[in-house]
């Protein structure tokens, strides 16, 4: 499903039959040449595989559950889409945020999204690896500047985190949030999950200069988003 999305269901044989043309040919609907990849469905498998890991290791993971629609959609909404040339996400999990962000991504738009754990890795790269201008890499945020330099990127538009950035270990954090401030452009945001409604405000505002809060009730448990502009 997609945030704020009106879906009119026509019958596939309709659907096929629309595209067909009076001799019985397939006809391009406009744009398909450009049309991107469907995207790939995450499984209940894979939420169970998310519940596992955050058994197991708790805080590493974070929560509980797999961000909702209401949830992803509330993290990637500041994005300002003309104009973003690079968005990074961190902590990509399962990709409930990163499925928001690739149904909106526009041609001139790279994502890179970048997961540590190996097994939540292959998830990723099952469902995104077709999409153009999709980049999955599994790495640890604290390597973000080193990652990015290797790539050229030397100017983020958005950064989107499903971290647990108040609890990352303190060198993990500081090591994240210093290439960030290096490399948010002016005008750009970094948008943070939380699990704690209005706990943390405090802390973003060690960091950045504009911070507000969006409660989002409609996930598991419910939470919110830290909207982050103005690096200090
Ligand atoms: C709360 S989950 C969010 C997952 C997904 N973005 C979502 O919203 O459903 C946090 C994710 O961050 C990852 N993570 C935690 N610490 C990390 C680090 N230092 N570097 C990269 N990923 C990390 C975890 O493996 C986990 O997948």
């Amino acid at each position: 499903m997609m945030c704020g999305s009106l879906r009119v269901m026509v019958p596939a044989p309709l659907r096929r039959l629309c595209l067909m043309s009076a001799n019985g040919t397939r006809i391009q609907p406009p744009g398909a040449a450009h049309m991107p990849h469907p995207i790939k469905k995450h499984s209940m498998r894979e939420n169970f595989l998310f519940m596992g890991k955050f058994l197991r290791h708790g805080m590493k993971i974070a929560s509980v559950w797999p961000s909702s629609v209401a949830m992803s959609c509330a993290t990637i909404g500041k994005i300002d889409w003309e104009r973003a040339e690079v968005i990074v996400e961190l902590g990509a999990g399962t990709g409930a945020i990163t499925e928001q962000i690739v149904r909106r991504l526009q041609a001139h738009t790279t994502l890179i999204s970048i997961e540590r754990d190996g097994d939540f890795v292959e998830v990723l790269r099952r469902r995104f690896s077709d999409h153009q201008n999709v980049e999955i890499v599994q790495a640890d945020a604290a390597d973000l500047d080193r990652l990015l330099d290797g790539r050229g990127i030397q100017h983020v538009d958005a950064f989107i985190s499903g971290l647990p950035t108040p609890s990352l270990p303190a060198v993990v954090r500081d090591a994240m949030l210093a290439s960030v401030n290096r490399l948010l452009v002016e005008g750009g945001v970094f948008s943070n999950i939380t699990e704690i409604p209005f706990w943390y405000g405090n802390f973003y505002r060690r960091f950045f200069k504009d911070v507000s809060f969006e409660l989002v009730v409609r996930n598991m448990p419910p939470g919110g988003v830290y909207h982050c502009r103005a690096c200090r």
